[in-house]
């Protein structure tokens, strides 16, 4: 053996990186380097998965969040929606990464580069809605209401919404003798007129208080800014002139994602409103049971950060939304990734669906710890490396296998895998220029 060949088998630094390196190709999606130096990567797969990224704030599930859902749209071609922007954090998303570690990190052990994801920021449109018009510069954004279809039939839980102390009760019932006629309105004029006619005691008194009552709640209503009238089965907005009739599509975030760009629904004037769970379920299950209409033959992936504020009880009607995607998703070839830090309250309907991936991120909390253990079936070493995790590590764990890549094989691994996550190709915002979210506000962690 020369001399040049036997220093290359001692020292593999002294090869040519042309030859010592040999560049693959990965399909799969690769979410972080292992402490072992593997990359490890989510599985292209013939189904929609589920994953949920846990762990304290400040770890790291937004970013990875961002890396997973931007590699889905860009590496995998699906539609991606992210749902729940309550912290108004993606507006960085739709610039590359401009963190040169992050960068580096990427580059060395993925060749990726940073790169710009086309987002329309969709706003739910509600009396309180105020536009940073500043942040929106150069971005694409629109305000979306509800069909008066989604109203009617929960009306009285609308109404109670937007005004205090409103209690529909037995009057529900004029209401719904008149239904009908309230469906085929197409403004509030019309509404109005409905109800003057409609409703018992038009020339007395009798109902007077009543009358008033329901008037007062629907005037509230049309104020809150939260409906479209002018077509009760679907918005205005939506509607198309097609093969020489009017049709219309179905609704704004399937719209979105036809267009090949992503909707990243900015919820941060939800936060308050008694409705706000009425708003989710409405749009999951539009893009849910139409997905197959809509997209045959494609893939969609819904996203959550901050799952909490979106759903927290059993009987919201988001919680059986998401819950739905979390358990039937497959059969309507529809992805769920979300991220909280209070694993303990997700909803029994969402937690109880089988997740394909975990990311655990650090965590102090022992209850929450135990219950994430227990569920996802960890060892004690591992309970306590939760408590270890530095920023950006995470525990990964998966129902079937990760596959990963190390000096040039790829291979398939079960988990636990510990390592370090590979950063979001797009841009994301750093705590310390960062607004206390929601889910932050009552932290109890620590
Ligand atoms: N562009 C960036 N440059 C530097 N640090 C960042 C950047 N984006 C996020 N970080 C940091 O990464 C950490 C994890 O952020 P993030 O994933 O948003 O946390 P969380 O787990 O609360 O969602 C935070 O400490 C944050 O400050
Ligand atoms: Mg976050």
């Amino acid at each position: 053996m020369a001399l040049g060949k036997y220093a290359e088998k001692i020292n593999q630094g002294i090869i040519d990186p042309e030859e010592r390196y040999k560049k693959i190709m990965i399909e799969e999606i690769p979410v972080m380097l292992s402490d072992r130096g593997e990359i490890v990567c989510i599985p292209k797969n013939q189904e929609v998965f589920a994953a949920a990224l846990l762990g304290q704030s400040g770890y790291g599930k937004s970013l990875l969040l961002n890396r997973i859902m931007m590699s889905l749209k860009n590496q995998w071609r699906v539609n991606i929606s992210l749902l729940n922007d309550v912290s108004e954090e993606s507006y960085h998303w739709s610039k590359p990464m401009e963190n040169k570690k992050f960068n580096e990190f990427n580059f060395r052990w993925i060749n990726q580069l940073p790169r710009a994801s086309p987002i329309v920021y969709v706003y739910p449109n509600t009396n309180n809605l105020q536009l940073n018009k500043q942040r929106l510069i150069g971005k694409d954004y629109i305000k979306i209401v509800l069909p008066f279809a989604e109203i009617l039939p929960n009306i009285g839980f609308y109404l109670s919404g937007v005004l205090e102390d409103f209690d529909l009760g037995k009057s529900g019932n004029y209401i719904r003798d008149v239904e009908d006629e309230l469906k085929e309105c197409q403004s509030s004029a019309e509404v109005r007129e409905v109800l003057e006619e409609g409703l018992p005691g038009k020339d007395g008194k009798a109902f007077a208080s009543m009358r008033a009552k329901i008037f007062n709640a629907f005037n509230n209503l049309f104020k809150e800014g939260i409906l479209d009238i002018t077509n009760p089965e679907c918005h205005q907005y939506l509607r198309v002139f097609e093969k020489g009739k009017m049709d219309f599509m179905s609704n704004p975030f399937t719209c979105i994602m036809k267009a090949g760009l992503i909707p990243s629904f900015v919820t941060s004037n939800l936060a308050t409103k008694k409705y706000k769970s009425e708003i989710f379920a409405h749009y999951v299950r539009e893009i849910f049971k139409n997905n197959i209409k809509d997209f045959p033959n494609q893939k969609t992936f819904l996203g959550f950060d901050e799952l909490r504020t979106v759903c927290e009880k059993d009987d919201e009607p988001a919680s059986k939304a998401i819950g739905d995607v979390a358990a039937r998703g497959r059969i309507n070839e529809v992805g769920l990734v979300y991220a909280t830090q209070f694993y303990n309250k997700i909803p029994n309907s969402v937690k109880g669906a089988k997740l394909n991936y975990g990311f655990i991120f650090r965590h102090n909390n022992q209850k929450i710890i135990n219950e994430i253990a227990n569920d996802f079936d960890l060892e004690k070493v591992y309970k306590e490396k939760i408590h270890k995790l530095k920023i950006f590590q995470c525990l990964a764990v998966a129902s079937d296998k990760f596959v990963c890549y190390a000096d040039g094989e790829r291979y398939e691994r079960q988990g636990p895998i510990v390592g370090q996550i590979f950063f979001p190709f797009s841009n994301h915002m750093s705590v310390s220029n960062r607004e206390v979210s929601k889910e932050e506000d009552d932290d109890e962690d620590e």
